[in-house]
């Protein structure tokens, strides 16, 4: 049998000092990866003069890393430019952020056909290929033009809109439509997948049944596999690291206050300006609480050369100040903003020492750090997850508070909820919580994709049959 060969933009390379760098993708691979056996190949993170690109290979454990670096101009077109500036807006349903430009389409285009031009000498027959993310959408048109017929898989960690949005990227009709390429095509909910399923329908007049689609000659299915994370290993840290002393001393730096928590890359689509309106509104509206909690929010710099990101940047350290000088006291200062970024372990500690998990992304494909607070609280007195009702995990975690984020006052009035609920209440959601994180865990989310990728399409004759009743 093949062997399993994973393809993203950025990639955990083992490294001596690992660095802490936020990031869905890259920490649901990571651990997905553990105990199985294959390559992981993408970009080094490095970016180097046309002359010095190198590929390298580092085999650890049982994984062979081959890592490619970037020039200056593929980094600026596809990284900064048509994946960062052009694709994610529009896939966070932003298409007001959208900057798009031909010579960074042409970039996007270009580095995902040197992907495919290096994984072209890697590759064997049988072996079957897992892509990842927004930006490799055309990395299977581009193998299967070399030649390639291995069996191809494509996962979305970002949300899918509606086509009424997805039409608005410029030449959607080139790229979108590339991903019937793949084999399997999976989605974080099944809202995305039934996005992209009315996408094919509506824009290439394609029909399926059970999300089978048949696209000339070929079978591609779409299905939902809802990304989870690392459950027990983050819970068993949570358990620890709450006695680490960097813990203990933000603890004891509390003084018997309330904390309430929010960790983010530092991104508009994850709404912290919004949050920071909405806590303020919670000290307005709810003054008894003022002097009694303190909202930390871990924020960590995220794509800086990109000038949304920038503004957002100031726009959100000047609203913090904003709210600490007109709320807070010589002793007590009600938001703690912070960029930098902790390890999993000193994160662990701290979700389980916060009573509210403060999680208000705008839109999210499934977003992990809600995952991760629930994983971490103690299960005879837990904390309170807020969570936005456009996150991914939205879906699965029914026993959150579900609110809306464009809406300040539900979002104040979760925090004041979800600082005086009763402990019973408090058990009977984590402990429902809980139980979804434990039936799926990364493991599990890893092993149900490449089931589904592996297991032979349903024959084509069958699938013409239902397609044209369908
Ligand atoms: P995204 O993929 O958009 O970054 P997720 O919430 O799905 O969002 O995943 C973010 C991951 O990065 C989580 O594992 C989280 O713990 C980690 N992370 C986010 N912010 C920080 C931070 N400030 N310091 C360390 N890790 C962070
Ligand atoms: O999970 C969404 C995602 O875009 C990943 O693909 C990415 O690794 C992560 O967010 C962080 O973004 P970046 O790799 O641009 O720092």
């Amino acid at each position: 049998m093949g062997q399993l060969v994973v393809v993203s933009n950025r990639v955990a390379i083992p490294e001596k000092i690992a660095k802490v760098r936020p990031g869905g993708l890259e920490v649901a691979i990571k651990a997905a990866l553990k105990d199985k056996t294959g390559i992981w190949f993408g970009w080094s993170g490095k970016i180097a003069a046309r002359a010095k690109i190198a590929t390298r290979k580092i085999v650890h454990d049982k994984i062979t890393y081959i890592t490619l670096d970037l020039s200056k101009e593929d980094h600026h077109e596809y990284y900064n430019g048509f994946t960062n500036r052009v694709l994610w807006p529009i896939l966070h349903y932003r298409v007001d952020l959208a900057e798009f430009s031909r010579r960074d389409l042409s970039g996007y285009l270009r580095v995902n056909d040197h992907f495919a031009r290096e994984l072209h000498e890697v590759l064997r027959p049988d072996d079957f290929i897992w892509v990842h993310d927004y930006h490799l959408m055309p990395l299977a048109k581009a193998l299967r033009e070399r030649g390639h017929k291995n069996r191809i898989g494509f996962f979305l960690h970002v949300p899918c809109p509606p086509p009424e949005i997805l039409t608005a990227l410029p030449h959607h009709e080139r790229l979108i439509p590339s991903l019937c390429e793949y084999d399997l095509v999976g989605f974080q909910t099944g809202d995305d997948a039934f996005n992209f399923s009315r996408y094919l329908t509506r824009e290439c007049g394609l029909h399926s049944r059970d999300f089978n689609f048949v696209v000339s000659e070929r079978m591609i299915r779409i299905d939902v596999f809802p990304v989870g994370i690392e459950t027990a290993t983050f819970a068993y840290l949570a358990q620890r690291s709450v006695h680490l002393p960097f813990v203990k001393r933000v603890i004891g730096s509390l003084v018997g206050r309330a904390l309430i928590i929010g960790v983010d890359r530092l991104d508009y689509s994850k709404g912290i300006a919004h949050r920071l309106s909405a806590f303020e509104l919670f000290l307005r509206a709810q003054s008894d609480w003022r002097g009694k909690v303190t909202y930390l929010q871990i924020a960590t710099r995220s794509r800086t050369e990109i000038p949304e990101y920038a503004d957002m940047e100031k726009e959100i350290g000047s609203a913090a100040g904003r709210i600490n000088g007109a709320y807070g006291e010589a002793d007590w200062t009600p938001i703690r903003y912070i960029n930098r970024p902790y390890s999993h372990a000193t994160l662990a500690g701290l979700y389980r020492a916060a009573r509210v998990g403060l999680v208000t992304p705008l839109r999210d494909g499934m977003n992990l750090v809600a995952k991760e607070y629930v994983a971490s609280q103690n299960a005879d007195d837990p904390g309170v997850l807020i969570l936005s009702r456009f996150a991914g995990a939205a879906h699965e975690f029914k026993a959150a508070l579900l609110v809306n984020p464009y809406d300040p006052d539900s979002v104040a009035g979760a925090i004041g909820r979800a600082l005086s609920m009763p402990l019973a209440e408090r058990r009977e959601r984590q402990s429902a919580l809980f139980q979804v994180l434990s039936r799926n865990d990364i493991q599990h989310w890893a092993d149900r994709f490449l089931t589904a990728l592996e297991q032979e399409p349903k024959p084509l004759s069958q699938l013409e049959k239902m397609s044209s009743m369908g």
